[in-house]
């Protein structure tokens, strides 16, 4: 067999290994901030119509701009959206990489404020674009003067920010948003993934889209619809960056099926954001009951919640596997994340925290 060093592969690739969080069978997994409901039967019967429905046309190919679903997403979104201020693709992971595709790239850089979501560099990486590891507070804060100081050092093409941001949970303050956006050169992107947990009076980057031709908020199906999936991820902008993302896209890179699920699955939304509340009340049981027992716990406005378990969290992470529960470990030392899931589910991870 070659192995894959033998292979002319770019010399940036090399000895790297794919992304992923371990797919593990074990009773109780909280390590990928997935919804943990499962769809509900009348939204499953939905969504088995609509598929049904385009089976006999799969001869032809879909709808390349995804109008209908796109339109469904503006209305969804609100904040006076039209479609052509929408563009979806096969998750939002997709949708940042023709971000990047579009407006990275050879020779350009990408900013973010680390610890933030793993897959920005290694979209960075995929697309040839070169990645700027900014900063974070020791308390993963990220302050509005912090933030500026760093774009202006850099002067990247494209920032990242992410609000609520992952692993640590918290929704970035507006005036970050703001500041950025006064002060980079170029695109900055607001990924948004987790907005719908959000704590009460968290604004949206979507409410400051008007003026801003150069902001892009992001979202996905995947947690608070629990659609993850059905790999549906989107993002609001100036027409002007739909326009440059489809420069970029493969041609009907949405299938037939995918749009027909998502458009029934967006129709059935309030059965799906039904579990929104259910998974925030186990979050903030999360945080109240490790803070009470002593830990240090980020605030959190999304499904997860990143707390410390002390110096060695790879040691703690096998000790709650071998009690049947699956977290996270993102790799930063002494911290852990868990997601919030059922409340069997809370029980089982504040049970097993026992061991530790
Ligand atoms: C911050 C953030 N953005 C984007 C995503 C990607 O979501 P998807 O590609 O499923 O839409 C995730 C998934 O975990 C995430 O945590």
């Amino acid at each position: 067999m070659t192995a894959l060093d033998d292979l002319p592969i770019r010399d940036d690739l090399r000895g790297l290994t794919p992304y992923g969080a371990p797919q593990l069978d074990v009773p109780v997994r909280l390590n990928t901030n997935e919804n943990s409901y499962p769809v509900p039967e009348p939204v499953v019967e939905a969504i088995g119509k609509a598929l049904s429905a385009e089976l006999r046309d799969l001869n032809r190919y879909p709808d390349r701009d995804a109008v209908a679903l796109r339109a469904d997403l503006a209305e969804y979104l609100g904040h006076g959206l039209t479609v052509d201020q929408v563009w979806a693709a096969n998750g939002s992971n997709e949708i940042q990489q023709q971000l990047l595709q579009a407006f990275g790239g050879p020779g350009r850089t990408a900013l973010g404020f680390t610890p933030a979501y793993s897959m920005h560099p290694l979209l960075a990486l995929g697309t040839g674009t070169g990645w700027i590891p900014a900063a974070r507070d020791a308390d993963f804060g990220l302050t509005a003067d912090e933030a500026v100081a760093q774009v202006r050092a850099h002067r990247p093409d494209v920032v990242f920010l992410c609000s609520p941001n992952n692993p640590t949970g918290t929704a970035l303050d507006p005036t970050v948003v703001a500041a950025v956006l006064a002060e980079a050169p170029g695109m900055v992107i607001v990924d948004e993934a987790y907005a719908e947990f959000a704590r009460p009076g968290t604004v949206s980057a979507l409410a400051v889209l008007p003026g801003h031709p150069r902001l892009v908020v992001t979202r996905t199906m995947s947690k608070a619809f629990g659609f993850a999936g059905g790999r549906l991820g989107y993002l609001a902008a100036d027409p002007a960056v739909v326009a440059a993302v489809q420069l970029v896209r493969l041609p009907y890179h949405l299938s037939a099926l995918t749009q027909a699920a998502a458009r029934a699955a967006l129709a059935h939304r309030e059965a799906l954001l039904g579990t929104v509340t259910a998974i925030m009340r186990q979050r903030d049981r999360i945080v109240a009951e490790l803070r009470a027992r002593g830990h240090r716990v980020a605030d959190s406005d999304a499904n997860f919640v990143l707390f410390e378990v002390g110096s060695d969290q790879a040691a703690a992470w096998r000790t709650l596997l071998d009690a049947g529960v699956l977290v996270r470990d993102v790799g930063l030392p002494g911290w852990l994340r868990v997601t919030a899931g059922t409340p069997a589910e809370t029980d089982a991870f504040l049970s097993a925290m026992e061991e530790l």
